[in-house]
C-alpha cells in the first residue's frame, strides 16, 4: 500500500494543489494520478504550471458504445488532440425523477477514465441543458409536467432540478478522482449552453437565471474553471467562449480570460429528407488556423466524432439517425480523409509555435494588399519568432515576399504556418493528408436474401376506440407520452342519425406533427406526415360513415423533439386542440369533433409486449411466414436472424424497401429509420470550393438518395457467434414497406489516394489489420484528376508504379521521399511535378503482398456499393 497525503489550496481558479491524490490502490496493483493544476490568463490554459494551447474534440459517448470508445480515443489522440469534450445527457440518466442510470452504455465516468487512460484531458460540459440535436436538448421530459415549473429561466422549481442533477454529476466525477485536481482528466466544465442565444426572450428573468447557473457552478468546487458558450455577460470568474463555423474576431467579456472556440462545427447534422453536408478539410483547418492566427487558445471541434443517435434519442424535429457530422472520425469511428490527417498535420504545425504563442508575445501585424496579412508573435528575449501568413480573399491567391524570409504562395482563403517565420512548415489549403475510399460490401456469407416472418401490431382495442383515460379536449402529445413512446392514440366515437349528408363525408384532422395515420371503424384510411420545415399539416381523407357509432382512432407519431431555441420546451406535438372535424360531402356542414370525448392511449400494444426483445417477442404472438401476404402493410413487426459478419469491420442494416419505423437487433434500437424520405436534386455538386465563408447548405451530397439508407449496427450490439444466425433484427414497420431486400453489409476500405508536391514526401497508410496490395494508379509527373479517376498528365516518369510498389505493396504504411533521385524524371518536367497514387488495401486477401499484376493507370473496380459519396 502506498499513501500520499494532499494539502490543498483551492483558492477558485488558481489552483495550487502540493503532493499526489492516492486514486486507487489494490493490493497488487497501485494507480496512482498526479494532481494536475488548472490555472489560465489571456495567453494560455496553463497545467501544472506549463503553458498550453488546447487542441480539443467532441465525442458524445451515448453515440457510440463502450466498446467502440478506446478505438475513438486512440485515433483522436493520434490525431493530435490534447483533450475530449463531451456534454452529459440528463435524459438518459434520470429517465424517471431521482431514478439514475450510469450502467453499461451509459457509464460516463468509464469514457472519462478512457479519455485520461488514452492520454487525454477533458471538457465536461454538464449543461445540463446540451441542445446537440438531442431529444428535448437533453432535459428528461418528466420535467415538462412538474407543477409549476418553467425551464431554462428563473424559476425555482427548475432551478431546483438542475442543481439536483448538476450535483449529482459533480459528485460522481469528484467521488472517481475526475477533476484535474485529483489527478483526473477534466481541466474545464461548463454549465448552461448558448443561452446568449435566446436569454432576451426570458427578459430579466433571464438575467437573473444566468446569474444563478454561474454561483450554483462555481458552489460546486470543481477547482477547475467553469465556462458559458456564446453567452457574452457570463458573469465573472465564469469564461466566455465562442461556437460557429470561424471565431477568429471573438474576444472574451474579461481581457483576462483565455479565447476558446468550444465548438468548431466540422459540418453539420441531417434532417430526415435533407441532403448531406460537407466542411473541406481546408475550410476546416483555415479556420483553426485563422483562430490560432488572432490569439485562440483552446480550440474545439463539434464534433470529432459524431456517432448515431441510437434509440429514440434523436433531437428535433426530424433529426435523423446517423449524427455523423462530416467529423473527422466518421459515423463508425473510421478516419475521415483527407480531414482527419490534414488537421493532424495543422495541430503539430501551430504546436511548433506553441512556446512563443502562449507568453505575452510581441505581435505584429503587417498587411500585404488585399486580405493578405502576416502576423508575427516574437520573444523579445529569446529572439524566437513565430509567423501566420494569411489571405482571406476568397478567390485571389497571393505571392507574398517577405524578403530574406523568403517567399511565399499564399492560395485564396488559405493560412500559412512558418516557423520562425521564414519556413512554411504548413498551408491549410494545401492538402497531402491521404484521402480513404470505403465501400459498403455484402456480407455474403450471411446468405443473398433473409427468412422474415411478420405479425401485425395488435390494433383490436384502439381500432374500437378503447383508451387508458378519456378527456374532452385534444391534448398535447409530449405532456401525455412523457417520451415514453413516439405514439400516441386519439380514439373517440360519433354517432351519425343522418346518413344522407354523412355517409360520404371527409377527415379533417389539424395537427402540429409529426405523423399521422387514420382508421375509422376499424379500416386503415391512410397516413400523412409533415416535413422538417413544415412540421404542421391538415390531413384530409375522404370517408364513409355508418348509421350509429363510428368510431374514429388516430395514431399520432413524433419524430425527435424540439431540442433547440427559445422555450423550445413548450413547441407543441400531435393534434393538440385540433381541429378535427368531419366535413360533409356537401361541404356545407361540418361537425367539430375537437370538444368531444376523446379516449388515449400511450405506446404501441406492440412496444408494450415487447416485440422488439427476442426475450419476449416469442410470448404468445404469432410470427407468419413472410411470402406473398405480410409485406405492404403499414404497422407490421417483421423479425428474421441473421450470422454476425466475421472480422471487425463495421456493420450497417442496408434497410432499403423499408419506410419509417425503428430497427432492433437483440433487442436494442439501433434507431429510427426512414429511408424513404428522400432529398430533393437540388444543389449537389461533384465539386466543393473551399474557398469563402462555408455555411450548412454549401457543399452538398446525396441528391435524389435517401437522407439515410444504411444504419450502424455497433459490433457490440451482435453475438460473437459468426456460424449461426445468432442475431435477431425486429423492425416495426409504420407505413407498409417491404424488408425483403434488406441486408447486411460491412464497411471497408476500398482504396487510398494521395498527392504529394516535389520535395514533400509520400505517407499513406491502410487501416490497422490491412496492408497494401494492389496499385490501381501510381504517376509522378502532372496527373489529372481525382481520387478515382486519375489520370496520367502530359509526362510521367516511367517508374512511378515500381517505386510505389517497392516502397508499399505488403506493408500497412510506407513514406516515399518525392524527389528526382527517386524518381526517374524524363527531362519533359522539371523539379515541379507531383505524385498521384491511388492503393488497395486488402487485409483478407491470403496472399497478402503478392503484386497482383494489374496494369498501371488501368481502373480497377471497386466493390459492388462503389466509393462513398466523395466531393
Ligand atoms: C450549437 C449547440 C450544439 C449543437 C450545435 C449544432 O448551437 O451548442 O449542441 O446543437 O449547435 O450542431
Amino acid at each position: 500500500m502506498i499513501f500520499f497525503l494532499a494539502r490543498e489550496q483551492n483558492n477558485m481558479f488558481n489552483l495550487r494543489i502540493n503532493g499526489i491524490f492516492l486514486i486507487a490502490c489494490s493490493t497488487l496493483l497501485c494507480a496512482i494520478s498526479l494532481a494536475t493544476t488548472v490555472d489560465y490568463d489571456a495567453n494560455a490554459i496553463i497545467i501544472n504550471g506549463e503553458r498550453r494551447l488546447i487542441m480539443s474534440g467532441a465525442i458524445h459517448y451515448p453515440r457510440s458504445t463502450p466498446q467502440m470508445w478506446p478505438d475513438l480515443l486512440k485515433k483522436a489522440k493520434d490525431g493530435g488532440l490534447d483533450a475530449i469534450e463531451t456534454y452529459v445527457f440528463w435524459d438518459l440518466h434520470e429517465p424517471v425523477r431521482r431514478q439514475y442510470d450510469f450502467s453499461e452504455d451509459l457509464d460516463f465516468i468509464k469514457f472519462l477514465k478512457n479519455v485520461q487512460e488514452a492520454g487525454l484531458y477533458a471538457v465536461l460540459r454538464i449543461g445540463p441543458y446540451v441542445c446537440a440535436e438531442w431529444n428535448y436538448g437533453g432535459f428528461p421530459m418528466w420535467l415538462h409536467n412538474l407543477p409549476g415549473i418553467q425551464l431554462r429561466t428563473d424559476n425555482a422549481v427548475f432551478k431546483e432540478e438542475m442543481k439536483i442533477f448538476t450535483t449529482k454529476i459533480v459528485t460522481m466525477c469528484k467521488e472517481a478522482g475526475l477533476f484535474a485536481p485529483q489527478g483526473g482528466p477534466i481541466i474545464l466544465a461548463q454549465i448552461e449552453n448558448e443561452y446568449g442565444d435566446v436569454i432576451s426572450s426570458y427578459g430579466e428573468a433571464g438575467n437573473a437565471y444566468i446569474n444563478w447557473c454561474a454561483q450554483m457552478a462555481v458552489s460546486q468546487n470543481v477547482g477547475i474553471p467553469w465556462i458559458m458558450c456564446k453567452q457574452s455577460n457570463a458573469p465573472s470568474p465564469i469564461i466566455n467562449t465562442c461556437n460557429g463555423y470561424y471565431c477568429d474576431d471573438f474576444k472574451p467579456n474579461n481581457p483576462k480570460s483565455p479565447k476558446m472556440f468550444t465548438e468548431n462545427w466540422i459540418g453539420w447534422f441531417q434532417k430526415w429528407g435533407e441532403k448531406r453536408p460537407h466542411r473541406t478539410a481546408e475550410d476546416s483547418a483555415f479556420s483553426v488556423a485563422r483562430f490560432f492566427q488572432n490569439g485562440g487558445v483552446l480550440q474545439n471541434y463539434y464534433m470529432y466524432h459524431g456517432g448515431t443517435n441510437f434509440g429514440r434519442t434523436a433531437g428535433g424535429p426530424y433529426i435523423m439517425t446517423a449524427y455523423d457530422y462530416d467529423a473527422p472520425l466518421d459515423e463508425y469511428g473510421n478516419l475521415n480523409q483527407p480531414k482527419w490527417g490534414h488537421l493532424k498535420k495543422l495541430h503539430a504545425a501551430i504546436k511548433l509555435g506553441e512556446k512563443v504563442l502562449t507568453i505575452n508575445a510581441t505581435i505584429t501585424e503587417k498587411q500585404y494588399g488585399d486580405s493578405v496579412y502576416l502576423k508575427t508573435y516574437a520573444n523579445q528575449a529569446t529572439g524566437e519568432k513565430f509567423c501566420f501568413l494569411s489571405n482571406a480573399h476568397n478567390s485571389k491567391d497571393a505571392q507574398v515576399d517577405l524578403q530574406q524570409d523568403g517567399k511565399y504562395y499564399v492560395p485564396a482563403w488559405s493560412v500559412s504556418i512558418l516557423q520562425d517565420c521564414n519556413k512554411e512548415v504548413f498551408n491549410t489549403a494545401k492538402v497531402e493528408a491521404q484521402t480513404n475510399v470505403y465501400v459498403k460490401k455484402l456480407a455474403t456469407e450471411l446468405g443473398n436474401t433473409f427468412t422474415w416472418t411478420w405479425t401485425s401490431e395488435p390494433v383490436e382495442d384502439t381500432l374500437q376506440g378503447v383508451g387508458t383515460f378519456n378527456a374532452s379536449e385534444l391534448l398535447e402529445q409530449k405532456a401525455v407520452t412523457v417520451g415514453a413512446s413516439d405514439y400516441l392514440w386519439y380514439m373517440t366515437t360519433v354517432l351519425i342519425n343522418d346518413t344522407s349528408t354523412w355517409k360520404n363525408s371527409s377527415l379533417q384532422v389539424n395537427t402540429t406533427g409529426h405523423v399521422l395515420h387514420a382508421y375509422v371503424n376499424g379500416q386503415y384510411i391512410g397516413t400523412q406526415w409533415g416535413t422538417h420545415d413544415k412540421l404542421s399539416f391538415i390531413y384530409e381523407k375522404p370517408i364513409s360513415l355508418k348509421q350509429g357509432a363510428n368510431i374514429i382512432s388516430l395514431l399520432s407519431g413524433t419524430v425527435g423533439h424540439a431540442h433547440y431555441g427559445a422555450f423550445f420546451d413548450m413547441a407543441t406535438t400531435g393534434i393538440v386542440g385540433g381541429p378535427v372535424k368531419l366535413i360533409a360531402s356537401s361541404n356545407t356542414t361540418t361537425l367539430d369533433l375537437s370538444k368531444s370525448s376523446w379516449s388515449y392511449k400511450v405506446g404501441l400494444n406492440g412496444e408494450a409486449k415487447k416485440f422488439y426483445d427476442p426475450k419476449f417477442s416469442s410470448n404468445g404472438v404469432q410470427w407468419n411466414q413472410v411470402n406473398n401476404v405480410g409485406t405492404g402493410k403499414p404497422m407490421t413487426w417483421y423479425k428474421t436472424s441473421f450470422k454476425t459478419p466475421e472480422g471487425t469491420d463495421p456493420v450497417v442494416l442496408d434497410l432499403i424497401g423499408l419506410t419509417k419505423g425503428e430497427a432492433w437487433i437483440n433487442g436494442k434500437s439501433i434507431g429510427r429509420y426512414w429511408p424513404t424520405m428522400v432529398a430533393d436534386n437540388n444543389s449537389c455538386s461533384d465539386k466543393c470550393d473551399y474557398r469563402g465563408n462555408y455555411g450548412a447548405d454549401k457543399c452538398l451530397s446525396g441528391c435524389g438518395e435517401p437522407s439515410q439508407r444504411f444504419y450502424h449496427v455497433p459490433r457490440s450490439f451482435l453475438n460473437n457467434d459468426t456460424n449461426t444466425n445468432s442475431n435477431t433484427l425486429i423492425l416495426f414497420e409504420e407505413m407498409g414497406g417491404n424488408p425483403i431486400n434488406v441486408c447486411v453489409k460491412t464497411i471497408t476500405i476500398g482504396s487510398i489516394c494521395a498527392t504529394v508536391g516535389y520535395g514533400k514526401t509520400l505517407e499513406i497508410k491502410c487501416p490497422d489489420g490491412k496492408t497494401f496490395s494492389q496499385i490501381a494508379f501510381a504517376s509522378y509527373g502532372n496527373p489529372q484528376g481525382k481520387c478515382g479517376s486519375f489520370q496520367v498528365g502530359v509526362w510521367e516518369s516511367s517508374d512511378s508504379a515500381s517505386v510505389i510498389e517497392n516502397a508499399c505493396i505488403g506493408k500497412q504504411s510506407c513514406s516515399v521521399n518525392v524527389t528526382s533521385s527517386t524518381f526517374k524524371i524524363n527531362n519533359q518536367g522539371g523539379n515541379d511535378g507531383q505524385l498521384a497514387v491511388q492503393l488497395l488495401c486488402d487485409g483478407s486477401d491470403p496472399e497478402i503482398g503478392r503484386v497482383q499484376k494489374v496494369k498501371n493507370h488501368e481502373k480497377l473496380s471497386l466493390n459492388e456499393s462503389g466509393p462513398e459519396s466523395e466531393l
